[in-house]
């Protein structure tokens, strides 16, 4: 194998674009997913891949410094990228203390794991940590009825192209995370870069925004949404449903990993996002009228499921990337258009009601355990 990497929470919604990318464009990469499966994990994600030869699946957790060096050293792993997390804004504000111990201790276990195993010999090796766009904080709201943003992608190529502020995320901009959610994610964005400085280990780090597509827990808001209409149970828009979101396609934010790990500069940031800004409400909207499109209802009759609930405590309000450096760098754009992108995802929700109804019930965990404890 030319190449042995680890990706880890590659059960998981992101993780699972980034694992099946990987083990079909790359036969030659041995593909470790180390996946700890928490109550997000779920190896049904990947059951077209899983009889590959290339690929392997490891139920570790990141927190686990000695398997982690242990499995670094028996599969001569040279590049790491690391997707694992408790990801939910909304439990965070539950639990903080998961957070913590997953998102920045995890990460501390992993890259001491890797810097212990490389010891020193950098040479062709990698960590590349994903993080997201939350760490920076919230953007003000400046045009609220929405305004020309200064690029186009093809995920705002549609009929609503707004932006709805003048001023967006950059790599320089300084960090105010406000969630312990996000505070962990910055946490954990700071150790990965004191590792390049202090030790000399390539490192990565990527800040993304909000990603939308097949496989993700119904506790976000989307597919919980998709769901939710399907059954017309109602619809909890936090606040006003005035906040705004940047959305792309997961497996666009797949391609720019893929792209960031083999041509990325090392110690470099890169923002990743598709200048595609909405309001939840005209999302909620626009979902609302797919579901019912496609479930063969006159569309938009189900609008009265909204129900507006008390917001989210410290709901940031205007979230925006710009990707112009990943773009002019690294030549990446988002290519699937938001209302294509929207399409494919609801269909693929109203057509897949067993996994969710899998993820919710939390059988399929059950399943699992037992299956790796018999092998
Ligand atoms: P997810 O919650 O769907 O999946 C997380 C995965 O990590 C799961 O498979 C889970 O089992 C695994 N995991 C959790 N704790 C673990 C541990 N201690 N050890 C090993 N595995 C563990 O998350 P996601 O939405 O796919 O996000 C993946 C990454 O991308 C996260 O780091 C998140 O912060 C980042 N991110 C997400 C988004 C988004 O919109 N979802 C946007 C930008 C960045
Ligand atoms: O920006 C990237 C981030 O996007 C990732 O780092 C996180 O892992 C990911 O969960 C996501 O965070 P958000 O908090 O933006 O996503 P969520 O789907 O939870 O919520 C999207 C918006 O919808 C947000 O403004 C809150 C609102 N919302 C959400 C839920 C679940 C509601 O109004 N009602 C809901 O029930």
């Amino acid at each position: 194998m030319k190449r042995s990497i680890i990706i880890t929470g590659g059960a998981g919604f992101i993780g699972s674009h980034v694992v099946r990318l990987f083990v079909n464009k790359y036969p030659d990469y041995k593909v470790i997913n180390l996946d700890k499966l928490t109550y997000a994990g779920n190896l049904d994600n990947l059951k077209d891949i899983e009889d590959k030869p290339n690929y392997k699946f490891v139920k570790m957790d990141i927190c686990d410094f000695d398997g982690v060096l242990k499995l670094m050293q028996d599969e001569k792993v040279d590049g790491i990228i690391h997707l694992a997390a408790e990801s939910h804004v909304d439990r965070s504000i539950k639990d903080p203390f998961t957070f913590a111990q997953t998102n920045v201790m995890g990460t501390l276990s992993l890259l001491q794991a890797a810097k212990c195993y490389w010891d020193g010999n950098w040479e062709g090796k990698r960590f590349y940590h994903i993080s997201t766009d939350e760490v920076y904080g919230a953007l003000e709201m400046t045009n609220p009825e929405g305004i020309k943003p200064p690029f186009t992608t093809k995920a705002s190529s549609g009929e609503h192209h707004l932006a709805y502020g003048s001023k967006f995320f950059t790599e320089d901009l300084k960090y105010q995370p406000h969630s312990p959610y996000s505070a962990s994610k910055a946490s954990s964005d700071h150790f990965v870069r004191a590792f390049h400085d202090t030790y000399g280990m390539p490192t990565i780090v990527t800040n993304c925004s909000n990603n939308y597509g097949p496989y993700q827990f119904p506790e976000k808001l989307i597919p919980l949404f998709i769901n939710n209409i399907r059954h017309r149970k109602p619809l909890p828009v936090y606040g006003k449903g005035e906040n705004v979101r940047d959305w792309l396609f997961v497996e666009d934010h797949a391609r720019a990993i893929d792209l960031i790990f083999h041509q990325g500069k090392i110690a470099e940031t890169y923002n990743i996002g598709g200048f595609n800004e909405w309001k939840n409400i005209d999302i909620i909207k626009v979902l609302i009228n797919t579901v019912d499109r496609l479930l063969g209802r006159k569309e938009g009759e189900d609008m009265d499921l909204i129900t507006y609930v008390t917001d989210r405590a410290g709901h940031d309000l205007r979230y925006a990337i710009d990707s112009t450096k990943l773009q002019r760098e690294l030549g990446w754009e988002p290519s699937l258009q938001f209302e294509e992108g929207i399409e494919k995802t609801v269909r693929w929700y109203l057509d897949h009601q067993d996994w969710v109804d899998n993820v919710t019930s939390g059988e399929y965990q059950k399943y699992y355990d037992s299956m790796y404890k018999n092998r």
